[in-house]
């Protein structure tokens, strides 16, 4: 049994998508709606509403890193939600440690899991998000590894990882 919605404000169903924290120069802005779409070469695509500051700074600076935060950031991710670049200075507010800025000068954030720097290829206009498609050329891989990414289900609700099973490799 089934309940069926039209549109995806009512239809209150959880999907956890892994959240970053998407760096345009100084500005911290938290990113679920985002997938790798090519492996050769390594291709994101990122879904950024027009309204928010972010697409200003994107439009203007075609680069940005992907901060892969870990869950235990969730409130602080949930806080920059709710802020807009052009009014706050989220990374002051973050108190969030800076490890450096890649080339374009787009800010590192030392508590990733993980760090993709993107340069922008291609855009796509479509509904209220616009797609901003980047080559990843550079990642940085934590040696500390969380184990815990950050997931966002919508609606303010957070979760993580349980069991991480592997899946038999022999057919
Ligand atoms: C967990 C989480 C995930 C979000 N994912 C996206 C997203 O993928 N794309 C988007 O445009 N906004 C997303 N938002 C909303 C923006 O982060 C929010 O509007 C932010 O204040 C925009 O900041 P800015 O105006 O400085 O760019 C998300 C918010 C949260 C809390």
């Amino acid at each position: 049994m089934f309940n069926i919605y039209d549109n995806l404000e009512n239809a209150t169903h959880s999907q956890p998508r892994v959240t970053t924290l998407l760096a345009c120069q100084d500005n911290l802005m938290p990113a679920s709606w985002h997938m790798p779409i090519s492996k050769s070469p390594f291709r994101y695509a990122i879904a950024v509403r027009e309204e928010n500051y972010t697409h200003n700074l994107l439009e203007k600076h075609q680069s940005f890193t992907l901060n892969f935060l870990t869950f235990e950031y969730y409130e602080l991710v949930n806080m920059m939600g709710k802020l807009h670049g052009d009014s706050e200075n989220k990374l002051a507010k973050s108190g969030l440690e800076i490890e450096g800025k890649d080339i374009n000068n787009n800010v590192l954030l030392s508590a990733s899991d993980f760090i993709y720097e993107c340069e922008v290829c291609d855009t796509y206009k479509n509904g209220d998000h616009t797609i901003f498609i980047a080559d990843v050329f550079k990642i940085h891989v934590n040696e500390k590894q969380s184990q815990k990414p950050m997931l966002f289900s919508g609606r303010g609700r957070y979760a993580t990882l349980g069991n991480t099973v592997t899946a038999n490799k022999r057919v």
